[in-house]
């Protein structure tokens, strides 16, 4: 595994494109994944996509700290989503930035394993803000697009994605 530099955006218009499906699942997929987890952790973020480590392929890894522990999705797509819950996020890739979003409360999301089974996460809170951060990722929006208001002297910088 390897820590992987993380884009800033700003610096790299890569975070402003569609990423593409992955149709590959093997281990040069594996190896991203290892490498994106890696680079999360040691970052203190609890979600990175792979465009932010300058790869345009439709994977994200999320760790929120729940029951879930370490969630690797490929190809996710929201299926189902409920309710509206306006928080503050960060971003991996905003470094030092807090904001305030409107997400669903709840989403159903659908997607592969690294081997290329299905999945379906269904989420709320924390996760299912994650999983539509990063989601937005994957078509090149960040969160900054969306923000309702900067709060980032209110909040200190963490839980970055
Ligand atoms: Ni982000």
């Amino acid at each position: 595994m390897a820590i992987r530099k993380i884009v800033v955006l700003g610096e790299d218009d890569i975070l402003r494109k569609h990423a593409r499906l992955v149709e590959k699942f093997d281990r040069r997929l594996h190896t991203l994944l290892d490498d994106m987890a890696e680079t999360m952790y040691e970052a203190n973020g609890v979600g990175l996509a792979a465009p932010q480590v300058g790869i345009l392929k439709r994977a994200v890894v999320i760790d929120v700290e729940d029951d879930h522990g370490l969630i690797e999705l490929i190809n996710p797509v929201i299926v189902e989503q409920s309710g509206s819950v306006v928080d503050a996020e960060g971003c991996l890739s905003v470094p030092d930035r807090r904001g305030t979003v409107e997400r669903p409360e709840k989403v159903t999301v659908v997607g592969q394993d690294r081997h290329g089974e299905p999945l379906r996460i269904e989420a709320e809170g924390l996760l299912a803000r994650c999983l539509c951060h990063e989601i937005d990722h994957l078509d090149g929006v960040v969160y900054t697009d969306k923000m309702i208001e900067d709060v980032t002297d209110r909040a200190p910088a963490q839980d970055g994605q």
